[in-house]
């Protein structure tokens, strides 16, 4: 029977038999030290000469990096070793003896084009498995906050014939003669849904074709948009609220290990599901950004030079650790205490990278936020300042209506404001929902969809909402990998999905 490395807690002690895959190996006269993969976890083999005998253990040093087998032996406890535990091989069969594997060295050393290139061998390294299983429980805490809450799942059409998010970022394909689109949002679907079933939510691939080659943008992500009738936009950003509290305590719960493979400080996220999260205005919002507003006495600017100060002097101490540690390895040492400090350098470098890349871009993002203009969109670098007085996500609303898309319900005696919610996540992850309550009156929707230089026909369908039982209603997009690479705790948007389509990566 095939048993699995994530069972050994209750297997310890007895003979166990997995199949999987080498990760790592490490050869001496009388035994085999193998790291080993079985997709539910990882652990240590030990290929003995002793339990194998002559024949068996020659068989054993021919194992690769990535050879596939089956293995049965005694299970043991071992805090040493990889997941705490170690199995005493008895007997293996192998599947398949590999050939040279490509990626023989860490994430840093090979390099982000070569790993991208090789996604579909990255994906066996033991980080990616712990994003992917974090994705997976994401998605699955999702799923579990809508159902308990009542709402309906909703597959909207993926092939559209009108734009939702405006049509600058449409991927265009042929139907038959007529031109169609990728959809980039489920969310018109999702309003007529929500007038049959009340709170609705879809879950699929969304697609823009946005040229932006940017740690957060994909071309293809996944998007879950609940809608809701009767809901105000002051309801939707309570049901924001208590769906990411909800989603983020649940992974913390079930995916402790996961969290740990990354390093992933928790305490961020642990405040998430304790602390409120802040409403703000777009207008203050403006104002925290130029630093013309303090937020519990922090002030966005001052933030900002007191982080490039902090790195400067860090480099400087990082610098000085490298150049000593080179000294000692120019002096000669031994073998394993010259690889200890080359690894030890490897990752000053690696630090000291990010905080170049820091003192480059923050005089940039000062000088952005001063001279923010209203009524602008945020970007990036103004997202990353603007929640730096803040811990938890915060809560964006109001904003004007020239930046925000057509079916936004205009704010009561200001149709300068649509009543518009993004949610932005701290430590410059930055938009993770956007949300909005929406226009109902017929009237001002075709107003809107003229301004916007869309047409009408295309939208006659949506506009029967309107004419048929139009309600107050409002709905949101959360962005799967955003939600990811935040959680996860990730620079970039590439590992958050198994194949990232993104500006210039279509392949593999
Ligand atoms: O703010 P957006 O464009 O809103 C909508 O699409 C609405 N129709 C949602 C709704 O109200 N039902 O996108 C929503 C979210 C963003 O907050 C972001 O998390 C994600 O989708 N997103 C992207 N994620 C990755 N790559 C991109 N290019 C993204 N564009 C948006
Ligand atoms: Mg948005």
């Amino acid at each position: 029977m095939q048993q699995y490395i994530k069972d050994f807690a209750q297997l310890v002690g007895h003979e166990v038999s997995i199949k999987g895959w080498v990760t790592k190996i490490r050869k001496s006269k009388t035994a085999c030290f193998a790291d080993f993969r079985d997709g539910s976890g990882f652990t240590q083999a030990v290929f003995a000469l002793e339990s194998l005998g002559d024949e068996q253990f020659e068989l054993a040093k021919t194992l690769t990096l990535e050879s596939s087998l089956a293995i049965t032996g005694q299970l043991i406890r071992n805090e040493k070793s990889l997941g705490g535990y170690e199995l005493q091989v008895n007997s293996f069969e192998i599947y398949h003896n590999a050939e040279g594997y490509p990626i023989t060295k860490s994430d840093e050393e090979m390099g982000v084009k070569f790993l991208s290139d090789k996604r579909h061998l990255w994906l066996r390294s033991r980080r990616q498995w712990a994003i992917m299983r974090l994705r997976n429980q994401l998605i699955m805490s999702i799923h579990n906050f809508f159902q308990s809450e009542d709402f309906v799942q909703m597959d909207a059409p993926l092939l559209t014939g009108s734009a939702c998010e405006g049509t600058t970022d449409l991927f265009e394909t042929d139907f038959f003669g007529q031109p169609a689109y990728l959809s980039q949002s489920g969310q018109l679907y999702g309003e007529a849904m929500a007038m049959a079933m009340g709170k609705i939510y879809t879950f699929g691939p969304t697609f823009r074709a946005e040229k932006s080659n940017t740690p957060r943008h994909l071309s293809e992500f996944w998007m879950i948009e609940p809608e809701m009738a009767f809901y105000t936009n002051e309801d939707n950003m309570n049901l924001i609220e208590r769906f990411i509290k909800s989603v983020i305590g649940e992974v913390l719960y079930r995916c402790k290990d996961e969290l740990e493979v990354l390093g992933r400080d928790t305490s961020s996220l642990e405040k998430v599901v304790a602390e409120t999260f802040p409403r703000v205005a777009y207008s203050d919002a403006v104002k925290i950004l130029r630093g013309e507003l303090e937020i519990n006495g922090k002030n966005a600017i001052k933030l900002q030079e007191e982080d490039l100060a902090q790195a400067t002097a860090r480099l400087a101490e990082i610098q000085a650790e490298i150049a000593e540690r080179e000294k000692a390895i120019a002096a000669g040492m031994k073998k394993g205490a010259r690889r200890f400090n080359e690894g030890k350098i490897l990752a000053l470098r690696g630090e000291a990278k990010e905080l170049e890349e820091k003192q480059r871009h923050i005089p940039d993002w000062i000088e952005s936020a001063k001279n923010f203009e209203d009524g602008e969109d945020f970007g990036n670098s103004d997202e990353t300042v603007l929640t730096r007085v803040f811990s938890t996500p915060v809560m964006v609303y109001n904003w004007p209506a020239k930046i925000k898309s057509f079916y936004m319900k205009e704010v009561d005696g200001d149709p300068s404001l649509v009543k518009g919610v993004d949610l932005l996540a701290p430590d410059g992850y930055g938009e993770i929902v956007g949300g909005s309550e929406r226009e109902t009156s017929l009237e001002v929707l075709v107003r809107k969809i003229a301004e916007h230089n869309l047409d009408q026909d295309d939208f006659e369908w949506y506009l029967d909402l309107r004419r048929f039982g139009s309600v107050p209603h409002a709905g949101f997009g959360l962005g799967l990998e955003r939600l990811v690479r935040w959680v996860c705790g990730l620079n970039h948007v590439r590992e958050t999905l198994p194949f990232q389509r993104r500006y210039g990566q279509i392949k593999p």
